[in-house]
Parts: structure tokens; sequence; C-alpha cells
């Protein structure tokens, strides 16, 4: 069982149970990268001409990014790894956990690097709303995961972990924060601020994985869980997912107050309404919204579908060092 409480034989690592988080603690190991490889100050020359509305973009998502890496590592802390009994899984979000703190540091070399104000940036998600209510989203899942009444033996404290799951891996890091890349990456599409583009591809590359953990773990939860399968839970989970696609609406809406060259809030709303359609289909829902994607161009420049295609065992076009001649077992 995935959930409850570890015994001392959920420290061992075999016999393995769940392989497919082994594998993927192995791929992303051979991901790692630093930030400090990216020549970032190359940049400055595009910043310079940019427009104010296009560094409001800019200052406004790296505001939002650089707690939300340590938002997740929180929730990971309190509400995700504490309660559960595998050593693979706890392998993989180890190394999760110093891939969030490294976006957190990647991040702030970008503050460093670019002329913003930092100050401002780091007040900016306790002061904007739209950005205060997405954090507030998410700690209201995680707070439950550190009540003391919580028990997650009991159905009802499984259908709390699957929640947190669902609003922290799903909503935050699976449409959230590819929204969000989707703007960073737009720039590089125009050929702008291209090193910040290749940061943003590493990132996302990491949270492709991430999301490819949550969503098997959620799948092997139910497995292992049937009782927890309901009509009604499966309608929570989706109305979690379209609360989440609504916080992102009014969040893009302060993101482009007036739009910049080639994308405005509409164009952005219909690219997460495409993700959330596919994050549903993924944890074997209906889709809602029925969108197409506006940003085919993102298919072909960080590949959404295969990156997220959890029924692939690995991503050999992403490695960074795939001269390793381990053979990888299928997820
Ligand atoms: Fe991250
Ligand atoms: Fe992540």
């Amino acid at each position: 069982m995935l959930v409850g409480k570890a015994t001392p034989d959920d420290y061992n690592l075999h016999p393995s149970k769940y392989p497919w988080a082994y594998d993927l603690y192995n791929q992303a190991v051979r991901n790692t990268w630093f930030p400090h490889e990216i020549a970032l100050k190359e940049d400055l020359d595009d910043w310079a001409k940019m427009t104010e509305d296009e560094r409001h973009a800019v200052e406004f998502l790296v505001a939002f990014f650089n707690p939300a890496e340590l938002i997740v590592n929180r929730s990971i802390a309190l509400g995700i790894y504490p309660h559960l009994k595998s050593a693979e899984c706890h392998l993989y979000l180890a190394k999760q956990m110093w891939e969030e703190a490294n976006h957190c540091v990647a991040f702030e070399y970008v503050l460093q690097t670019f002329p913003l104000d930092r100050e401002k940036v780091f007040q900016l998600h306790d002061q904007v709303p739209s950005m205060r209510a997405k954090e507030a989203f998410v700690n209201k899942y995680m707070k439950r995961m550190t009540e003391d009444e919580l028990d997650v033996s009991t159905i009802e404290g499984k259908r709390d972990f699957v929640r947190n799951l669902v609003a922290t891996n799903v909503v935050m890091e699976g449409i959230w924060f590819y929204s969000g890349f989707m703007v960073a990456l737009s720039f590089r599409q125009r050929n702008q601020l291209r090193n910040l583009g290749s940061m943003i591809n590493w990132v996302l590359r990491d949270e492709s994985l991430h999301l490819k953990f949550g969503i098997n773990l959620i799948h092997n939860i139910l497995e292992e869980n049937p009782d927890l399968v309901t009509p009604e839970f499966a309608a929570e989970i989706k109305a979690i997912i379209i609360e989440g696609v609504d916080l992102e609406t009014t969040f893009n809406k302060d993101l482009f107050p007036r739009g910049i060259l080639g994308l405005n809030a509409d164009y952005v709303n219909q690219y997460v309404q495409y993700v959330a359609d596919r994050r549903l289909t993924e944890l074997g829902l209906d889709k809602h919204y029925n969108a197409t994607n506006p940003a085919k161009w993102m298919s072909t420049a960080t590949d959404v579908f295969e990156l997220v295609n959890f029924f692939e065992s690995q991503n050999t076009n992403y490695e960074v060092n795939s001269g390793d001649s381990e053979k990888k077992k299928a997820a």
C-alpha cells in the first residue's frame, strides 16, 4: 500500500514494489542542471528593448514562481512525503525537492541578472489578490494535511491526501506552471530572452517529471483503494481542477492588463483550458472545456504532449546525459 504510516519494511528499496517511481528518480538524476550553466546576461540587450508591459509580464511571473517553488516543497514535506510508505517514492520526492530548491535559485538568478526591484517582486505574491488567491487555494489543502485529526488510514484521510496531491501537483505544477512557462517561452518564440527560454525549458523538463510522478501516484492510490473511487469523488476532483483554472484566469488579467505582442489573457486562458482538459484526461476524467491548443508552437518547442504522456517509459530527447547506458524498464 502506498498511503499509510511507514513501517521498517518501507525503508527497503528491494524488493521494489513501485519500479516506475525508481525509474522516474533515475530519469530525474539524469536531468540534473544548474542555473549558472545559462548565460542569462546575454538576454539583457533584449530586456533593454522590451516594452513596459512585456517587462511587467516577466516580473509578474517571477513574483509568482519564486515562492511557488517553495510552496510545492512544503506541500511535499508536510502533506505527501510523510504519508507515503514507498522507499522508491521517498527517493523520487527527495530529488524533486532538490529540483524545486534549484528552480527557486534559478528564479533568484533571474532577479539578480535583470534590473528588477527584488524587494518589490518578493512582496507581490502577498499583495496582488489574484496571486494570494492561488496560494490560498494550495495552502487550504496543505493545511488539512497538517491537522492532528487527519488519519490517512481512513477513506476520508486518503481522500484528503489525493485532494492535496491534485491541488499541488495537477493544478499548481501541471496547469499554472505550464501556463506561465508558455508565456515565458513566447518571448523566445519571438527571438527574445533566448537564455531565459533555455532555463525555462529545463524547469519545464523537471516539472513534466513531477507531473508524471504525481499522476502515476494518484492512479496507483486509486487502484489500491477502489473504495475511494465514487462518482462524487470524481466530480470533486474535477471541481478542484476547474477552480484552479478560474484562479488562473483571474491571474492572467493581472499578468496582461493590456496584452503584449501576440499574447493576451484570452490566448493564455485558452491554453490553460487546453492543458486542464489534458490533465482531466490523464486522470481518467472527461474533458471540461474542449479547447484547442492556441499555442501549437509549444508542442514543437517543448513537446508538452510527449513530456506529460506518462505511458511513455522515458523521454530520451530531454536527457542531459543520454550517453548513459542504463536501460530503463517500462514505467
Ligand atoms: Fe519547480
Ligand atoms: Fe515541480
